[in-house]
């Protein structure tokens, strides 16, 4: 299995520095996640790995991204995913016109390996999400939320991911929907595929994730085991709701006697 390093790199659009100086690896098989308000700098942080920068006028101007020791940083967006690293982008994007079924089937088309894997692929996405196999031949557009979230990460898994690169995919959805969606990237990283996940919901992120990373105004603020970022009263107060003080102690006692953060558990 691979690891990702990100070391030391910085991003601007134009004249806005986006990010600085950040460093980050994701371990082979693990599942990371970087919180941050917004603007923090999360999707230009994926962005940048997957080689999408250019399309948002945006470009890296320094540092290094390797993956499986493999220079990401001097290739294209289209060999990026041939290399394994698959981005979901933010707001799903899938594509309203088209059918279910051509939405995924364009997910295997940057991705190596032929018709017989890609044939596995499908079942797997279809295992995963029956919905996606009852709606085939339905535009993609008139799909829920949930259901276009769902879409969205089966086109990524069409391209048989070795890392999968996540931005919000919670956002906007409805708790019970986000929480099988993070239930569903439980299964995913099971069989092997590395996620490098982008959460402003930090409570959902940080269940699902080891390691965890905070990114303040472009730079790497905090980061260290997700559990215990979890119990910290920085990450509490700002990203997981805790208001005051008090409330922050409340809370700490409460979680000695049930623990509301404990890893995520089926
Ligand atoms: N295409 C762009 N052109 C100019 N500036 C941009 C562009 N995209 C992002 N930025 C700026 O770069 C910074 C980081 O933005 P980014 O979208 O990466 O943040 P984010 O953490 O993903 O935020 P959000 O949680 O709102 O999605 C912000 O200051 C933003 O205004
Ligand atoms: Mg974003």
């Amino acid at each position: 299995m691979a690891s990702l390093e990100v070391s030391g790199l910085s991003v601007g659009y134009g004249p806005v520095r986006a990010l600085r100086d950040v460093s980050l690896r994701v371990p082979p098989g693990a599942v990371v996640a970087v919180l941050g308000g917004n603007g923090a700098g999360k999707s230009t942080l994926l962005r940048a790995i997957s080689r999408t920068l250019r399309f948002h006028r945006g470009a890296a101007t320094g540092g290094a991204v390797v993956f499986d020791g493999r220079a990401l940083d001097r290739m294209n967006a289209a060999q990026v995913v041939a290399a394994g690293v698959v981005q979901v982008p933010e707001g799903r994007q899938v594509f309203a016109r088209m059918t279910v079924g051509d939405n995924l089937r364009a997910g295997a088309l940057g991705a190596r390996g032929g018709r017989k894997e890609n044939a596995a692929a499908l079942a797997r996405v279809h295992e995963l999400f029956p919905v996606l196999a009852e709606r085939a031949h339905q535009r993609a557009g008139l799909l829920s939320g949930g259901e276009q979230q769902m879409l969205a990460l089966g086109r990524a898994l069409m391209a048989r991911p070795r890392l999968l690169l996540l931005d919000e995919p919670s956002l906007g959805l409805a708790p019970l929907m986000a929480a099988r969606i993070a239930e569903t990237v439980r299964e995913i990283n099971a069989t092997g595929t590395s996620v490098l996940l982008v959460e402003q919901n930090a409570a959902l992120a940080l269940r699902l994730a080891s390691i965890a990373y905070v990114l303040d105004v472009g730079e790497v603020a905090l980061s260290g085991p997700a559990d215990e970022l979890a119990a910290s009263d920085e990450v509490r107060r700002r990203y997981l709701g805790v208001v005051d003080e008090t409330a922050a102690e409340d809370a700490v006692r409460a979680e000695a006697v049930a623990p509301t953060l404990r890893r995520w558990t089926p």
